[in-house]
């Protein structure tokens, strides 16, 4: 089926408490063991490219690779920009046939989160697109120690309702305690604070950084009022390793093995949290 924007099928999993995953994509592999998975679990989800992705010569050939490849999928797939760091660079999204995007103003002044967020919604509404934005900010997880636990950055309960009313955004991203990338230390998520946040507005919440969560803490979470998670780092640290791991348990093994451990490394994977985010049979 043709890829199409993800809000109504977020929407669903906000009423039956379940969450939608976005995984960040990298190549054909990747892609391929995603859509795998996704037809093999009946889930729908978000299929992403980081924003810096976007930037690289082969972007266009990439994403039209991703939408030929969804469209043959017979579950309901989006193709979402993954942090957009700017209004002219979620235009460009737009223009290459993603169907929701990602602006990312955590790191601004709120006044300028908001006005910046509000011109992309404008822009993507007007073709069809969801728009979701971070409100607090997310960091990595290298400098949890420093931020994260410290509650750095966390989201302010008191500027949610005023964020997405002044932006009209529709996926709202928060920062209670994950961080993106390798977690130094244990990743502790503060669910009054979501409960808090869950309390002000009824649009779907998104967990950032779900690479090193427990899945007990995918599902307190989910329960608290998430409802779609974001997933890449374990996604490409784990295939990684098992590729090492092939490479050192046999000699000269085919280039064509490593792309088969690959799809199916992803496959497992993105599978993995189907299972745990109840996504599963919902597609
Ligand atoms: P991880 O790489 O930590 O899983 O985070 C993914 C993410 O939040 C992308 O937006």
């Amino acid at each position: 089926m043709p890829l199409i924007s993800i809000l109504p099928h977020l929407k669903r999993a906000q009423q039956n408490r379940y969450a939608l995953p976005l995984f960040d994509m990298a190549d054909m592999y990747s892609v391929d063991g995603l859509l795998a998975a996704l037809e093999e679990k009946r889930a729908p989800a978000m299929l992403a490219v980081y924003a810096g992705a976007l930037e690289r010569p082969n972007a266009r050939a990439f994403v039209a690779y991703i939408r030929t490849r969804a469209e043959t999928a017979n579950v309901p797939v989006s193709l979402m920009l993954d942090h957009g760091s700017s209004f002219e660079q979620c235009i460009k999204a737009i223009a290459l046939g993603f169907t929701d995007v990602m602006y990312d103003g955590s790191r601004l002044p709120l006044e300028e989160n908001i006005a910046n967020t509000r011109a992309v919604v404008r822009a993507a509404h007007a073709v069809g697109l969801a728009v979701e934005a971070e409100l607090g900010h997310v960091g990595s997880g290298s400098e949890y120690q420093e931020f994260g636990a410290q509650r750095k950055g966390f989201t302010n309960p008191d500027d949610v309702e005023r964020f997405v009313a002044e932006t009209g955004v529709d996926i709202l991203a928060v920062a209670i305690g994950t961080a993106h990338g390798l977690y130094a230390g244990e990743p502790h998520l503060d669910l009054e604070l979501l409960r808090e946040i869950r309390s002000r507005v009824d649009i779907p919440l998104a967990l950032h950084g779900g690479s090193g969560c427990s899945d007990q803490q995918f599902r307190d979470a989910i329960v608290a009022g998430i409802s779609k998670v974001n997933v890449a780092t374990d996604l490409f640290v784990t295939t990684a390793q098992r590729l090492t791991a092939a490479a050192r348990a046999e000699d000269n093994l085919h280039y064509f093995a490593f792309g088969k451990i690959a799809v199916e490394s992803f496959q497992e994977r993105c599978g993995h949290y189907l299972d745990v985010f109840g996504a599963t049979g919902n597609g």
